[in-house]
């Protein structure tokens, strides 16, 4: 059983000044400072039950009169979803900015009538709504219960509190909830809450961090379905914490609307509600290689950093300026020196893609650009008397702008030319929680306003959208001045739905062991909640590692959606001055950074289709296990090993010291070693040996996985060959997405698509491909097929042509319609032509017939 544990909330309101302080300044210190403790539902206020009074068919549901003046509107968005909502007298239906699509077809679907009950069937779900008292439960098509309402308190208002009680029992599993600390990837058991906090140098037990999703996956009996509150309030989740028999949700104020989507698989899940809430955008290739970033880099350091990778010939894409690069913190300012044409020159000439961090928070400085204008227009957040909020960040006391209105948007996107001039590829939010160094508890006081007339908003309200929408106005900012390019923002802050904006990094984390530990399951529940492109700051940001910690740190986070290694200033590192770059550890962990870098530049085909799936079903790129296996159950609380993307597991080192591990092998696939080719029946928990070079790695047999050759930055050469590594036993297919992984001309139809495939034909083996879309113009001449583990082989063919037989790999894959056996790999390379139209026949000498081989090696 999931041992349940609960997350601390950090009250320490009175003395917040002080912890803000001491946050800004050292690591360990926790900033984490709540407006108000954990507000608890009364537990007689929810004991009331409500009642149905009157029913009213819909044209996609029902609306019911309630008792207490209360109504709800039950509709079918699609066969498989549903919206509920209970609403208080003169309240309306809501859609926070969380929802995309609000216009949903409707679905047919049948209603029934009875004395006691009221009945809602499509081909997908049945919805059974009980009338005395009123409660909700959703039914599969077999009639078994998926998710029902815990009739001793149902769901309803405390007050202001919308509240809503579910049944579980022991055997449910929770995951998604955005970003959460701890070490377990299954939330059951825990209290969560969600209040966008910068927890500089958070815990493992820290209760609020940077991000609000109010959406799970709960599965129990192999099904999964979603639940999204679509309430922007300060919401909390006991997630059978209290008792095995219930969980509940609840928000400070706000209506009660939650969807309901049913699976039964997670992946139909997690495509119905990025369907509802967006999904990510087709990434910038340049994005998913390697970002390397220090709060105060010098303008020297990030030229001398840069040049170092190149000297060492380690790929990496991205350097990042901090905020150091501004004239005294001023947003859309830059300083002489980081300003200087010649550094930005040096850069581009050396082929780096460049980032700057940009805070939401405007110096309150008469004079200055954007102040006056920001001023003049009446385009900061409020007090509650009309006035201009004014609190603390970087640059003193700053003003903030109110993002709720579109024409503020409009105008923040509309200043990215000053930082896109310098030739900025990509922009990164931060402190957008927003955070405010001398506000009552680290941001502004709940009765701050946004917005005017209707649209008028408390902070109260507002708090969880303020990074959201600073985000879609960075966005915007692309659309304006880089119309075709693919926007990259990275972003502090999320509710729901910000992934259709911006890539997560999850904040101020430590360089310490648990922190390494923890980003696994932060990640796969990120992940799990809409938003596949998260990555945590390498070697941990707050304090330093050490070269062992970094050495793990760089195993896992070369494997990482968002790979950015990231620090913070030398003030703040206690006296250590650990630089943390790969080559800062001596020569082994330099070697060890070098290697898993360089492979993930090799898999950049893999990981660029890992993303193609993220943007068009909505598929987390770093899965926990129970993503693809949710049929076994013994995949449920691995929280220490994930897939990245479909087919390879990993099983990292994240403890000091260990240089062994268990790894469980998921049921009903055999996996095989990626170092040694050793083949595992899956079902079973196996140890394995890891030194400090060592990641464990694991492949799915019949498996193709695409690779290329090394880059030192993600555009240095054109993709010529592919080489698809491939692990057979009969039959492995792989759908190739190629696109130019820059602009928007795919939306065009400039992109391919081919299916390859490998099959096993009793003693020969058969490759064959179809091209499904051709619309890109591709530089590709030839695949390289790589056949792990197989014999030597007699011949190759397609058709009349005779494959010829060459001596090293690297002649094979030059050499077009050729062949090379590399008896010590043990492993079979065959260029076939980007365009060979014929079936590649590959025979051997028929000693042996390996179909349905499944004698493992060991
Ligand atoms: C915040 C960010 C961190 C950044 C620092 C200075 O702490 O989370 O990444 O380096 O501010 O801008």
């Amino acid at each position: 059983m999931h041992k349940p544990s609960q997350k601390i909330s950090r009250l320490v309101a009175t003395t917040a000044i002080a912890a803000t302080v001491l946050a800004a300044q050292a690591p360990n210190v926790l900033a984490v400072t709540q407006p108000h403790p954990d507000q608890e539902l009364n537990q007689e206020a929810v004991k009331k039950q409500l009642h149905v009074e009157g029913v009213e068919q819909l044209e996609n549901g029902v609306k019911l009169d309630l008792s207490s003046d209360q109504t709800a509107f039950i509709r079918l968005f699609s066969e498989d979803m549903a919206k509920v909502s209970i609403l208080k007298e003169g309240e309306e239906e809501y859609f926070s900015e969380a929802i995309t699509k609000k216009e949903w077809g409707t679905p047919s679907f049948d209603v029934s009538e009875e004395k006691s009950e009221i009945t809602l069937t499509t081909d997908e779900i049945t919805i059974k709504i009980k009338k005395e008292p009123f409660g909700v439960k959703f039914l599969d098509k077999e009639g078994n219960v998926i998710n029902e309402d815990y009739m001793q308190n149902g769901s309803g208002y405390d007050g202001e509190k919308p509240y809503v009680y579910k049944k579980t029992t022991e055997d449910e599993a929770f995951y998604g909830f955005g970003e959460q600390s701890g070490l377990e990837v299954n939330q059951r058991g825990e209290s969560i809450g969600m209040f966008n906090t910068d927890a500089y140098a958070y815990g493992t037990d820290t209760k609020y961090l940077y991000t609000s999703i109010p959406f799970f996956i709960g599965l129990k009996n192999e099904k999964a379905y979603g639940m999204f509150f679509d309430n922007t309030n300060r919401s909390y989740f006991e997630m059978a914490s209290e008792s095995d028999d219930y969980y509940y949700f609840y928000a400070d104020d706000g209506t009660l609307n939650y969807y309901f989507m049913y699976g039964p698989e997670i992946e139909d899940v997690l495509d119905r509600y990025t369907e509802l809430t967006g999904k990510m955008d087709k990434p910038a290739k340049w994005t998913l290689g390697l970002h390397q970033s220090k709060w105060e880099y010098s303008a020297e350091d990030i030229e001398r950093v840069a040049e170092t990778y190149r000297e060492k010939e380690i790929p990496v894409d991205t350097m990042h300026f901090d905020i150091d690069y501004m004239d005294e913190y001023r947003v859309f300012t830059w300083s002489d020196k980081f300003g200087d044409e010649a550094l930005h020159q040096k850069l581009d000439a050396m082929n780096f893609k460049k980032i700057t961090i940009n805070d939401p928070a405007v110096k309150k400085d008469p004079g200055y650009f954007m102040y006056d204008e920001g001023t003049a227009n009446d385009y900061w957040a409020k007090n509650p008397d009309g006035s201009n909020f004014v609190g603390e960040v970087w640059p003193g006391e700053s003003m903030f702008p109110d993002f709720s209105k579109e024409e503020v948007r409009e105008w923040w996107a509309s200043k990215h030319d000053i930082l896109f001039d310098k030739g900025i590829d990509g922009l990164w939010n931060d402190m957008n929680e927003p955070a405010v160094f001398d506000g009552p508890y680290h941001t502004m006081p709940l009765d701050v306003t946004f917005g005017e007339g209707e649209n008028k908003r408390t902070h109260e309200e507002y708090h969880n959208l303020y990074g959201h929408d600073e985000a879609e106005a960075t966005y915007d900012a692309f659309e304006m001045y880089k119309p075709n390019e693919r926007p990259f923002v990275l972003t502090r802050d999320m509710y729901a739905g910000s992934q259709r904006y911006a890539a997560l990094w999850t904040g101020d984390n430590v360089s310490e062991w648990d922190h390494l530990e923890m980003s696994l399951p932060m990640n796969m529940n990120v992940g799990l909640s809409g938003v596949p492109f998260v990555g945590n700051d390498i070697g941990g940001f707050a304090g330093r590692p050490d070269a062992e910690m970094f050495a793990r740190w760089i195993e896992v986070g070369a494997f990482l959606p968002f790979s950015r290694i990231h620090y913070d200033s030398d003030k703040k590192a206690e006296g250590k001055k650990q630089a943390q770059e790969p080559w800062a550890f001596g020569q082994e962990v330099e070697d060890i950074s070098k290697k898993y870098i360089e492979m993930r530049y090799k898999l950049m085909p893999y990981l660029y289709n890992a993303f193609i799936d993220a943007a068009e079903q909505g598929t987390p790129v770093q899965q926990p296990l129970v993503y693809q296996f949710q049929d076994d159950e013994n995949t449920y609380n691995v929280s220490d090993q994930f897939m990245f993307g479909k087919e390879m597991m990993l099983a990292p080192i994240v403890e000091e010291g260990q240089t062994e591990r268990d790894v469980y092998l998921p049921e009903g696939e055999t996996w095989v070693d990626y170092w040694t080719g050793e083949e595992f029946d899956g079902g079973q928990t196996i140890t394995t040996e890891a030194q400090l070079d060592h990641l464990p790695i694991y492949v799915k047999k019949d498996s193709m996985i695409p690779t290329r050759e090394v880059q030192q930055y993600t555009g240095e050469k054109p993709l010529e060959n592919l080489v698809l590594d491939t692990y057979l036993n009969e039959k492995a297919t792989y759908s190739f997405y190629e696109d130019d992984g820059a602009t928007l001309d795919y939306k065009d139809g400039e992109y391919n698509v081919t299916d390859l495939e490998v099959k096993r034909k009793g003693k020969h083996i058969e490759f064959k491909k179809k091209e499904k879309a051709t619309g890109y113009d591709t530089d590709l001449e030839s695949y390289t097929l790589k056949l792990n583990g197989e014999e030597a082989p007699k011949r190759v063919r397609a058709a009349k042509a005779k494959y010829k037989e060459v001596s090293s790999v690297e002649e094979v894959k030059s050499t077009q319609e050729s062949f090379f056996y590399d008896n010590e790999e043990q492993a079979l390379y065959v260029n076939v032509p980007a365009d060979e139209k014929h079936k590649v026949k590959i025979f051997f000498n028929g000693k042996k017939d390996k179909a349905g081989k499944s004698d493992k090696k060991k």
